[in-house]
């Protein structure tokens, strides 16, 4: 009689289908979110070596499509999937076809037809994300979508929140400034309250958009509720984002005045951070930005690692082995 036998694999829990693209906070879970920072955290280490390229994505290709500006993100995304030994190639929308008139969709073709496993695409318009997703055979990472979603940068700061204060559950967390032109807002509130933070979100009445409280959030329109929370999160008056000749507020100058937010109106110990880039004197006041409790060049190196870890999770199988084989990568490499 044949002898059966049992492999290692039949003994092992079903594998998920790997998650396709990282489009919104809202696709993700609580532990997709756990699993995400601890591989960023095994990454963070991996960094601490001399020799700091893994060969973990060696045969991928990640390609970076910037349709706006952008220092931090694009060069963060470029480093991610270079320190992964990926192959990348970055297209930005001036000097490229774009200017040309190319649309969306034959630029996605075009890229698509090289077969890449990654496509980071930033873009003016809420919703290009998933047309590329529709168009090409690649994950797709939202890396901006006008004023909806930049998940990336939430989880960014979620990372920084929890190396800097320990924890995330139980905090509470000020967004200031111009909310309504803000994807970070969005993707933050979302975030943040997925892990049990508790989140205000405050300017002035033009800025706050109506009805915002549904997203599980607090409004406050004074300036002196950022004292209450433990961290600050400053957001930049977005003017490439507002529509002409619309008055949000009387002048840059009065908005610093009512809204800026000054060490005066910080209480001692309050963590600040700034998702950058960041106009000084006007939202942020240069000492705040530059102060010990600022957090802002954290955010930067924190980006690095999360987006390293955002792509290693999106090529490997599912997420019950990333862990695990992230952790066997660091250590093999
Ligand atoms: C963004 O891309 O939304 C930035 O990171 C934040 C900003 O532009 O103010």
């Amino acid at each position: 009689m044949a002898e059966i036998r049992v492999m290692r694999e039949d003994l092992l829990p079903p594998r998920e289908p790997p998650r396709r693209h990282l489009i919104s906070i809202g696709d993700l879970e609580c532990q997709d979110v756990e699993r995400l920072l601890g591989t960023a955290r095994n990454f963070e280490r991996s960094l601490e070596r001399e020799l700091k390229k893994l060969p973990t994505l060696r045969g991928k290709t990640v390609v970076n499509v910037f349709y706006e500006s952008s220092t931090r993100t694009s060069s963060s995304f470029e480093l991610a999937a270079k320190r992964l030994s990926a192959d990348t190639m970055s297209i930005k929308s001036t000097g490229s076809s774009v200017d040309k008139g190319e649309s969306l969709k034959d630029t996605a073709l075009t890229l698509g037809a090289y077969d890449p496993d990654v496509i980071v695409i930033r873009h003016p318009q809420i919703g290009a994300p998933q047309l590329v997703a529709r168009y090409t055979g690649a994950h797709i990472v939202n890396a901006g979508d006008g004023k909806h979603q930049h998940p990336t940068q939430a989880l960014l700061d979620l990372y920084t929140i929890q190396e800097e204060l320990g924890r995330i559950e139980g905090l509470h967390v000020a967004i200031v400034g111009d909310v309504l032109h803000s994807r970070v807002a969005r993707s933050n509130i979302q975030a943040l309250s997925l892990m049990g933070a508790r989140v205000t979100l405050v300017g002035p009445p033009p800025l706050i958009p109506r009805g915002i409280e549904a997203m599980g959030c607090e409004v406050s329109y004074e300036i002196d509720a950022i004292k209450a929370a433990d961290v600050v999160y400053v957001l930049r008056m977005q003017q490439e984002r507002m529509a002409e000749g619309a008055n949000y507020v009387p002048s840059l100058r009065e908005y610093a005045a009512r809204w800026g937010v000054t060490p005066e109106r910080l209480r001692p110990g309050q963590k600040v951070m700034h998702p950058g880039p960041m106009n000084r004197g006007v939202e942020i006041d240069p000492v705040v930005a530059d102060a010990a409790d600022a957090l802002i060049e954290q955010q930067v190196r924190s980006g690095l690692v999360v987006r390293m870890a955002v792509l290693y999770d999106l090529l490997t199988h599912g997420p019950a082995g990333v862990q695990a084989a992230a952790l066997h990568e660091i250590g093999a490499a």
